[in-house]
């Protein structure tokens, strides 16, 4: 029987069974797998270590942070497993994406039209990604972030619980830089550089 395998079992994993299971054929069955919780039960799943995970599982990946999913993601790939790009029961796809490997995509989640979209793309509940947005590796969109057109994330950028983007322009998208978070409630409106954090509406570099 085929095997689809959450890693990670926190508040997402635990969140990602219903919508999984909504989706499972007959033929498969969902395991989860979680390092630190190995041995107990979540949902009234047993919690298994990596080393239940086998050659050819599918894999989703838990966690909030782009860095700990690569790190998750080549523990899976080093055991042969299979990564998944998993769309929820209720979220909707555009057409003319490109979609990397490993992309979750929540329930009330969407994409619209021709966005290229890199390897383990998180878009938590409520997130969309408009048209002709460019989104690099390993980004995290938390719940209800507003992603509109024209828009270019770099990998591993953070972007906070209900934070708005402008829209971009063909010749001018907005850019949030590499590694940059978005706070929570942020209201984008110019390019974000690199490595920083930005909050506040109009978003503004966090003084520390
Ligand atoms: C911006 C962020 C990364 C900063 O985290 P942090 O460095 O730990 O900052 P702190 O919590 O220490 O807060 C520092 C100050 O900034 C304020 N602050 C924090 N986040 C803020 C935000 N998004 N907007 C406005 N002010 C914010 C705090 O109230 C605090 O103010 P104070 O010094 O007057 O008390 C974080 O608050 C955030 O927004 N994370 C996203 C959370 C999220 O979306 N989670 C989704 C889970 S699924």
């Amino acid at each position: 029987m085929a095997r689809i395998a959450i890693y990670g079992a926190g508040g997402l994993g635990r969140d990602l069974i219903g919508p999984i299971l909504r989706k499972l054929d007959p033929f498969e069955a969902l395991i989860i797998v979680d390092q630190q919780k190995a041995g107990s039960e979540i949902c009234g799943f047993p919690v298994h270590s990596l080393d239940a995970l086998r050659e050819g599982d599918s894999f989703v990946i838990a966690a909030g942070s782009g860095q700990d999913r690569q790190v998750m993601e080549q523990h899976c790939l080093e055991r042969g497993a299979i990564p998944h790009s998993f769309f929820a029961p209720i979220s909707c796809v555009g057409v003319g994406n490109e979609i990397g490997p490993g992309a979750l995509f929540c329930d009330y989640s969407l994409i619209g039209a021709a966005a290229r979209i890199g390897r383990q793309f998180q878009c938590n509940v409520y997130s969309y990604v408009s048209h002709d947005c460019v989104i690099g590796d390993y980004v995290t969109f938390a719940p209800k972030v507003s992603c509109n057109g024209h828009v270019h994330i770099e990998d591993y950028a953070y972007i906070g619980t209900g934070a708005v983007l402008r829209q971009g322009s063909p010749d001018k998208p907005l850019v949030i830089g590499r590694g940059a978070t978005v706070g929570m409630g942020a209201v984008v409106t110019k390019d974000v550089a690199a490595g920083i954090t930005v909050i506040g509406a109009p978003a503004r570099p966090m003084q520390r």
